[in-house]
C-alpha cells in the first residue's frame, strides 16, 4: 500500500509574505514534522533564494512561490536526481496544457523555447546513505507582465498565452502530479520517469553552444546519467560529462 489514496492529500499553508518559502518550510518541518506534501505558498518573498547563490525575483501576488516537502527515506542519496526528475516533469507536463514549447533545461529549470518560466531549488537532508527529507522550492512565473532583474531571459505564462491564470489552481494540479510520480518512484517504476525526463529535455536535438572552464564549444546532448551528470558529445566526437555548475548553456 502506498501512503496516498487516488486523490492525494494536499495541505497548503498560504502566507502573505516570508523571506523564503524554503526557509519557512525547513523551520516548520524541524519544529512540527508535518505530513509529506505539506506546501507553503507565499504571495511574496523578501529574500527568495535561487540556484548558484542568486536571488529569485517575483512581483507580489502574481506568481507561484512555493515549497513542498517529501520524506523519501526509501531513496538512496546516490539516486536523489530522481526527485529532481519527478518535480520538474510535474511542472513541465502541467504547463504543456497551455501550449507548445515547454522543456526541462538540465538539471531542473523549466523553459519555454529559449526563455525561463520556472526555477527550482531542491534541498535534501540525508540520514546515512538515504534521503530523510527533501524540500522542493519552486518559482513559477504566472501573471507577471514585466521583469526588472538582471535574470537573462524570464517569461511568464501570461506573456506566453496572453491570459491571466489563478496560481493556486495550477499549484494544486502540480502537487497532484508530484504525488502521482512520487507513488511511482516509491514503487520503483523509475524507467518510465527517466524516459519521460529525457524526452522533455531542452536542446534534445542538434548541436548547441556551451561553455565550461576551458572555454566555448559546440555539442549534442547525449543524456543525463543516473547521478544527474549531463552527458554531451562535442564536435570531435568526444564525450564530456558535467556536474551541475561545471557547464553553462550559451544563448
Ligand atoms: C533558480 O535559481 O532557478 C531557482 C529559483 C527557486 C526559487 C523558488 S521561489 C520559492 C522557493 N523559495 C525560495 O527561496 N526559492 C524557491
Amino acid at each position: 500500500m502506498t501512503p496516498f489514496s487516488k486523490i492525494p492529500p494536499v495541505n497548503i499553508i498560504r502566507i502573505a509574505e516570508t523571506d523564503s518559502t524554503n526557509r519557512y518550510l525547513t523551520i516548520l518541518c524541524a519544529e512540527q514534522q508535518p505530513p509529506e506534501l505539506t506546501t507553503v505558498l507565499a504571495d511574496y518573498q523578501t529574500s527568495g533564494r535561487g540556484q548558484r547563490g542568486n536571488s529569485w525575483e517575483a512581483e507580489r501576488g502574481k506568481n507561484l512561490l512555493f515549497s513542498t516537502v517529501l520524506r523519501p527515506s526509501f531513496l538512496e542519496a546516490k539516486r536523489q536526481f530522481l526527485l529532481s526528475q519527478i518535480v520538474s516533469l510535474s511542472i513541465k507536463e502541467e504547463l504543456d496544457n497551455y501550449g507548445k514549447g515547454f522543456s526541462i533545461k538540465w538539471p531542473n529549470d523549466i523553459y519555454w523555447y529559449e526563455k525561463k518560466i520556472c526555477g527550482m531549488l531542491i534541498e535534501n537532508d540525508l540520514i546515512g546513505n538515504y534521503i530523510s527529507q527533501s524540500i522542493s522550492g519552486i518559482g513559477l512565473n504566472i501573471n507577471q507582465d514585466r521583469f526588472y532583474s538582471t535574470a537573462p531571459n524570464p517569461v511568464s505564462l501570461k506573456q506566453i498565452t496572453g491570459k491571466s491564470q489563478e496560481p493556486e489552481l495550477i499549484l494544486r494540479s502540480v502537487l497532484n502530479r508530484i504525488a502521482t510520480y512520487y507513488v511511482e518512484l516509491r514503487a520503483e517504476k523509475t524507467t518510465e520517469i527517466t524516459k519521460r525526463y529525457h524526452r522533455s529535455l531542452f536542446r534534445r536535438d542538434g548541436m548547441h553552444p556551451y561553455i565550461d572552464s576551458s572555454g566555448q564549444f559546440t555539442a549534442e546532448l547525449i543524456g543525463v546519467a543516473p547521478e544527474g551528470n549531463l552527458i554531451l558529445r562535442d564536435e570531435s566526437g568526444a564525450e564530456r560529462r558535467y556536474a551541475f555548475k561545471e557547464v553553462s548553456y550559451l544563448f
